[in-house]
């Protein structure tokens, strides 16, 4: 039988797969039970739907149903509506059962909003009047069972017409009945919404923030996961805590890389290293070039200075005729898209290690 690799590393993990993040994870535990409006704010793949799926399978033990809605590139009102519908739908166990009654006692079917949408504009349901239903069917069972609301990539309600307010009017008073967490990776629209002290109940919220691994914590997830299948991986460690500059989902790519080409019982050596990293590198360079690509020409001199470890306003910028005033605004427009990140030695860094290596490869200085 093919032995699968301890380093997943597409998509969220299961409960119980995620390492680290101790204490926020017991933070966040308390939060929900203590009933504080909080929102994780986390570069992409940093792990914050996994870490709330720990979360919710901690809270589970204490007889907590979560129902999860991901309001991932939402553009309409019906796509809002649609969001809640599948996440009710998609509970399992007694939460489900409990929901599908409640529901049902207000003439609502559970998991069909999309078939409804799609019917003749006479027949079709108000997506409004719906999304409001069912967010009051989640409060009235609420006010039953201990419930976790989980609103993951909410930066999707931006795009959706009086989408937050809607929200907002219909939970407001209710957000001590339930843990309500929400989780998104577009800083600047994350901080549009949570930041600003004219909007009621959503600025309420407590901001979590989600940083890098530390290195020995992606150093003991590496060890642990070639030593759980009889591998050792001593020697190439560092060289992946390195690269992976605690980037969680970078970190398991690159340990994954390594660990499909040691044998079990065997012992991970820079050779493998060496082939790992250019495996790595075939897999995402085409991405990183688009990426580049994609971005204005000031954004780029700023990614390839900070990727290079200079200064966006020393020699480096002067090279690469980057004017302070076009330098300040990159780095603020790269810091709220999170492609930079600034770590608590105040130094930039891009949050993506891979695409930092592939500018130095691209661009030596
Ligand atoms: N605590 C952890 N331990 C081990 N690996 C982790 C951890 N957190 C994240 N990862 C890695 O990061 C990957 C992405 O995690 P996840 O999908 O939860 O991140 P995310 O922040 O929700 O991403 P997105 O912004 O794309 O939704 C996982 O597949 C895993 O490889
Ligand atoms: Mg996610």
């Amino acid at each position: 039988m093919v032995q699968p690799s301890p380093f997943p590393y597409f998509g969220p993990l299961a409960a119980g797969e995620v390492a680290g993040r101790d204490e926020l994870r017991a933070d966040l535990v308390r939060r929900m039970q203590q009933r504080r409006l909080t929102a994780l704010l986390g570069p992409r793949r940093y792990g914050k739907t996994s870490i709330l799926r720990q979360v919710a399978a901690d809270l589970e033990v204490e007889g907590y149903g979560t129902v999860w809605v991901d309001l991932y590139e939402l553009s309409s009102m019906a796509d809002l509506a649609g969001a809640f519908d599948r996440g009710m739908a998609s509970t399992r166990g007694p939460l489900r059962e409990a929901l599908h009654s409640l529901a049902g006692s207000l003439s609502l079917q559970l998991g069909v909003l999309g078939l409804e949408l799609a019917r003749s504009p006479r027949d079709r349901p108000d997506p409004t009047l719906r999304l409001r239903t069912l967010v009051q069917v989640l409060v009235q069972l609420a006010e039953r069972q201990p419930l976790l609301l989980v609103l993951d990539e909410f930066a999707g309600i931006a795009n959706v017409d009086h989408g937050a307010g809607l929200l907002r009017t219909e939970l407001q008073h209710h957000y001590r009945d339930l843990g309500i967490c929400f989780a998104g990776s577009q800083p600047s629209t994350m901080a549009t919404l949570f930041g600003d002290r004219a909007q009621p109940f959503f600025s309420q919220a407590d901001l979590v923030h989600l940083g890098p691994m530390a290195d020995a914590d992606v150093a003991a997830i590496v060890e642990s996961g070639f030593e759980r299948t009889q591998r050792r991986a001593r020697l190439v460690v560092g060289s992946i805590v390195v690269l992976a500059e605690g980037h969680p989902q970078r970190a398991m790519q690159l340990a994954d890389a390594v660990w499909q080409l040691v044998p079990e019982g065997g012992v991970a050596k820079p050779e493998h290293w060496e082939v790992a990293l250019a495996n790595v590198r075939a897999a995402v360079d085409s991405s990183s070039e688009r990426l580049f690509q994609l971005v204005p020409t000031g954004h780029q001199k700023v990614l390839r200075i900070v990727a290079g470890g200079g200064s966006v306003y020393g020699t480096a910028a002067s090279v690469l005729d980057l004017s302070t005033g076009t330098a300040r605004a990159a780095v603020a427009a790269l810091l709220g898209s999170a492609d930079l990140r600034r770590d608590d030695d105040g130094k930039l860094r891009l949050v993506d290690p891979l695409f930092a290596d592939w500018i130095r490869r691209r661009f030596p200085v």
